[in-house]
């Protein structure tokens, strides 16, 4: 097929060729991308409000992390465990310098749901308990192990079952959805909903861990009330169960720390990273400490790409940028003009219900009449993209509009797709 064909010929193609399961937030035909803007190959230049999914942080083509990954191309590109390779090594040294202090070994792999089956792995490998508690609204990934720990739609997990047992779901403090007086109210209603759990469905001791993601992603950009994370610390130490943070999309900046986990003070006994960690190049990780982790002996847990030496070049490169040009006060300071300009669109835009976040992992909830208006959002993210913004929803009911800009966006660029987001959402409210 000609390079030049038309966007509709590709889209064509790839209804024959690639599996339907793929949804896809837009119908853009993407060619190149370069920092927030995306290349179609119909000559479309869209500002890229979603990094593809919260990895290109540091934007696209981000000529440090270029510049590692063509410098390794040339140099090894594979291993797998029938040798050790320095970059390997490098990674996992950078990485551990930016982790609470507590974590310092690394199990790389290839995604954010293989870190999560690992660290499930791990926790019940090293307290010998099988029980885990996750969280309604959670997302985890889609293999089997993590989709089970996944609970932000029911289509991910109709037609799959039976899916692992010894899980356990309880509500997220969701303080806009389930909470009538003070943030911290939600927080009691979570620990009551834990201790019931322990009294009527699974003994604490059975427990081996808690898994959570920090900020709520996929379930609706959810940013827990401060006395959260302590509270599960607590039930954890309490009960000898381990705590596993979940940063796959919270992590390297984004909440404007570089770990989501650092705004509360608790560190985690395990934490699952993926998407930013390489920029784009496929690599996730799960960390621990040397208690933790040492519970695998050799050959208990493997992978055959994990650590694979061009990905790891791409860690390094990300991590030294992150550190050095102080990205995640940089993604404070612009999340805090985001969460400034939509809170004023609140004013006269009734349906903009709930506007939250941490840093720049900001979400827009949606309703009407009371009502999650799902359609509404849809029809935000058309008029955006008709004008050049590409923006992802979330969220369990889809009515909320989470703002992900790469980390590195000028000011400029910033405000046009604020500017184009706020005339899509006072265009679809009026309509
Ligand atoms: C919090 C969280 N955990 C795990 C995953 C799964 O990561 P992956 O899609 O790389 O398997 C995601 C993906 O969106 C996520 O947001």
């Amino acid at each position: 097929m000609p390079a030049a064909a038309s966007a509709a010929t590709w889209r064509e193609r790839d209804a024959e060729l690639i599996a339907a399961a793929y949804h896809r937030y837009s119908d853009l035909v993407v060619e190149s991308a370069q920092g927030a803007h995306l290349h179609t190959v119909d000559g479309r230049d869209v500002l890229d409000f979603g990094c593809g999914i919260g990895v290109t942080n540091l934007g696209h083509g981000h000529p440090a992390v270029v510049a590692a990954v063509h410098e390794q191309v040339d140099r090894l590109w594979h291993t797998s465990v029938t040798a050790h390779h320095p970059k390997m090594i490098e990674a996992g040294a950078a990485l551990v310098s930016i982790l609470p202090p507590s974590l310092d070994q690394v199990f790389f792999t290839n995604s954010g749901a293989e870190a999560v089956e690992g660290a499930m792995k791990l926790a019940r490998r090293a307290t010998g308990r099988s029980d885990i508690i996750a969280f309604v609204g959670g997302f985890h990934g889609r293999t089997y192990g993590a989709l089970s720990l996944t609970a932000s739609k029911a289509a991910y997990r109709r037609g799959m079952g039976p899916l692992l047992p010894g899980i356990h779901h309880i509500r997220y403090p969701y303080c806009f959805r389930y909470c009538s007086h003070t943030a911290d109210d939600v927080c009691d209603l979570v620990e009551r909903e834990l201790q019931l759990l322990f009294s009527t469905t699974t003994a604490p001791e059975t427990v081996a861990a808690i898994i959570v993601e920090p900020v709520q992603g996929e379930g609706g950009y959810i940013v827990p009330p401060a006395t959260f994370m302590p509270m599960l610390r607590q039930v954890c130490d309490e009960h000898g169960i381990l705590l596993v943070a979940d940063e796959v999309q919270s992590g390297f900046g984004r909440t404007g720390k570089m770990f989501a986990v650092e705004h509360t003070r608790v560190e985690p006994d395990i934490m699952c990273l993926a998407k930013a960690l390489g920029n784009g190049m496929p690599i996730a990780a799960m960390v621990a400490g040397h208690r933790v982790m040492g519970a695998f002996r050799e050959g208990e847990h493997g992978t055959t790409y994990g650590g694979n030496a061009v990905a790891c070049a791409a860690v390094v490169a990300v991590i030294e940028t992150m550190t050095r040009d102080r990205i995640p006060e940089r993604a404070e300071r612009l999340g805090r003009h985001v969460m400034e300009r939509a809170r004023g669109w609140q004013t006269d835009v009734q349906a903009l219900a709930d506007v939250r976040g941490l840093g720049m992992m900001i979400g827009l909830e949606f309703l009407q009449a009371g009502a999650p208006a799902t359609r509404l959002v849809e029809r935000i993210a058309t008029n955006a993209l008709a004008r050049g913004l590409l923006l992802l929803s979330c969220g369990i009911d889809g009515n909320v509009i989470r703002l992900i800009p790469p980390l590195t966006i000028p000011e400029s660029e910033l405000d046009a797709g604020l500017d184009i987001l706020e005339t899509a959402i006072r265009e679809e409210t009026a309509a």
